[in-house]
């Protein structure tokens, strides 16, 4: 059969709006959000019901046409993007963005999966209630997104990944049937744990299509803090001084090398005059819903005891919203001025909280017996272990070519390093199609057995998302 027989089935089934085939759109969609790759697709089809989802799934499960989940197509892993054969249908969510419900007493909210991770927050904090899912995409990426990757972020040290706020799903899977349970529920202990299955799983397993999400009170207090660090300083132990000393209200444990800094600074329109210390710096903050707390208070104790522990050479409390707007905003532009520099090769790893400095020692020395000249951008959310501990491409090189020869050398003895440490090589990211091998050669055998199984038994004929992550057990798992 033709692709545009194919097209015109699909078409059928949808709206106007429903289907994008022409070549100029399409490419928003086909390449991946840190352009290391595009893909090609028979089109994108953008359902606006679970029903339209349904019939979807259930023409391509009948034509065997493999189908990509997109949501807002800001993975760094390639998970989102189809592969090169044209064979491929994108699924985009991003018609089905209703917020079904907020239930203030059981503090939840239930939402369509396409919706935009920053519209759910906002409709949590008009019922006054906090979703504490939070991180630099947050405008652009959706809620199907976010379980598709397990996303966490800027608050996990307090609140947890994706998976520790999802408390109900609805799901279609390979051959159309429903998974709907989306209820509120914390305490459901009828047999397996469905809904997880579908956190991380990278749109392998069947397609979201809602989920009920866990709130928390809305912070009504924040003490924020910029500290100096001096060097020597045990990042671990100063996030273990700071989490005791403020009873665990910690929210945020951001640290950022000096050169992140610098990058961000260039990159700002108004360029922040917040600097690192010798060792770096961490954005610090507290929240509390209480009125009855003094934040502040108790943040001048803590960064007292701190000074006195000889750690940071300086801190500074931000004294109104816009001062700790100011300090966010700097974190939150690393990426880009990682990108405007001629971008990074990411390297998102995670190690456990009491080796971190082993790390960053070991790895500081890789890359300086690597190549000398090699520049870094390390940041990320110590407060969980998860460091991107990024190599800069110089300026005057090819991005593409620099990034291949990086990734097949220095990331191997990176991610070897962090291995050996009991960490991983993609703490927050995904595996998608661009880190299939490092699930390869780092993942357990009998893990990767049993998720090559759980895909089989989810998706036989290897219908969603062929080509990420694993592939089922039988004949196509060979390709
Ligand atoms: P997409 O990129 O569209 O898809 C991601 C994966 O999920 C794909 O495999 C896709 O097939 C699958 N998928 C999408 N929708 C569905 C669905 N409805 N059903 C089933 N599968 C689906 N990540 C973090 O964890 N922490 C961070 O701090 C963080 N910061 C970032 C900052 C920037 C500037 C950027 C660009 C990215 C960042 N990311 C971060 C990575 C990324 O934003 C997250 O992984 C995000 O959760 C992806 O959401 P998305 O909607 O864009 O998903
Ligand atoms: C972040 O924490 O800002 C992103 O996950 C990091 C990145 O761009 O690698
Ligand atoms: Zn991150």
């Amino acid at each position: 059969m033709s692709q545009s027989v194919h097209v015109h089935a699909f078409r059928e089934l949808l709206d106007g709006g429903g289907i994008v085939d022409d070549p100029e759109r399409i490419a928003t969609y086909t390449t991946d959000q840190r352009q290391l790759f595009t893909g090609s697709t028979l089109a994108v089809l953008r359902p606006t019901t679970t029903k339209q989802v349904v019939d979807i799934v259930r023409l391509a499960a009948h034509r065997g046409i493999e189908i990509v989940p997109q949501g807002g197509n800001t993975s760094y892993c390639g998970g989102a993007t189809p592969d090169a054969s044209g064979r491929q249908i994108i699924v985009s969510l991003e018609r089905m963005d209703r917020i079904r419900e907020i239930d203030p007493v059981s503090m939840s909210i239930s939402v369509d999966a396409g919706v935009i991770l920053k519209n759910a927050q906002d409709a949590a904090a008009a019922a006054g209630l906090l979703l504490p899912l939070s991180l630099g995409a947050e405008s652009s990426c959706r809620i199907g997104g976010n379980i598709g990757t397990n996303a966490g972020g800027l608050s996990v040290v307090r609140y947890g990944m994706t998976r520790d706020l999802l408390l109900g799903i609805e799901a279609v899977l390979a051959d159309g049937t429903v998974v709907s349970d989306m209820r509120k529920l914390r305490k459901n202990n009828t047999g397996y744990d469905v809904k997880q299955c579908f956190v991380g799983s990278e749109g392998t397993l069947g397609i979201v299509t809602g989920a009920v999400l866990r709130l928390a009170p809305l912070p009504v207090r924040r003490a924020t803090a910029w500290l100096k660090l001096a060097s020597g300083v045990p990042l671990a132990e100063l996030l273990g001084l700071v989490r005791r000393e403020s009873a665990d209200l910690l929210t945020t444990f951001e640290f950022m090398a000096a050169r992140s800094i610098t990058l961000a600074t260039e990159a700002m329109i108004d360029p922040s005059s917040l600097r690192a210390g010798p060792a770096g710096a961490v954005l610090v903050e507290l929240a509390s819903s209480s009125r009855h707390l003094d934040l502040d208070e108790l943040m001048e104790a803590v960064l007292a005891e701190v000074i006195e522990s000889g750690w940071i050479e300086d801190a500074l409390l931000a004294q109104s919203g816009s001062q700790r707007a100011g300090m966010w905003r700097l974190r939150e532009t690393i990426p880009e001025g990682e990108k405007r520099r001629n971008g990074s090769v990411k390297h998102d790893i995670s190690v456990p909280l009491s080796s971190i400095q082993r790390f960053l020692d070991l790895a500081g020395a890789q890359v300086r017996s690597y190549d000398a000249n090699l520049e870094l951008s390390v940041y990320g959310h110590v407060g969980d272990g998860n460091l991107h501990y990024n190599v800069l491409v110089p300026p005057d090189v090819d991005r593409l070519e620099f990034t291949k020869g990086i990734e097949s050398s220095l990331s191997l003895q990176l991610y070897d390093t962090a291995a050996a440490l009991g960490g991983t090589f993609s703490a927050e990211h995904g595996v998608g199609r661009f880190k299939k091998h490092l699930l390869k050669r780092y993942g357990d055998v009998g893990r990767i057995a049993a998720m090559c199984r759980i895909k089989t038994a989810f998706d036989p004929a290897d219908i969603m998302n062929a080509g990420a992550v694993v592939r089922p057990l039988g004949e196509k798992s060979a390709r």
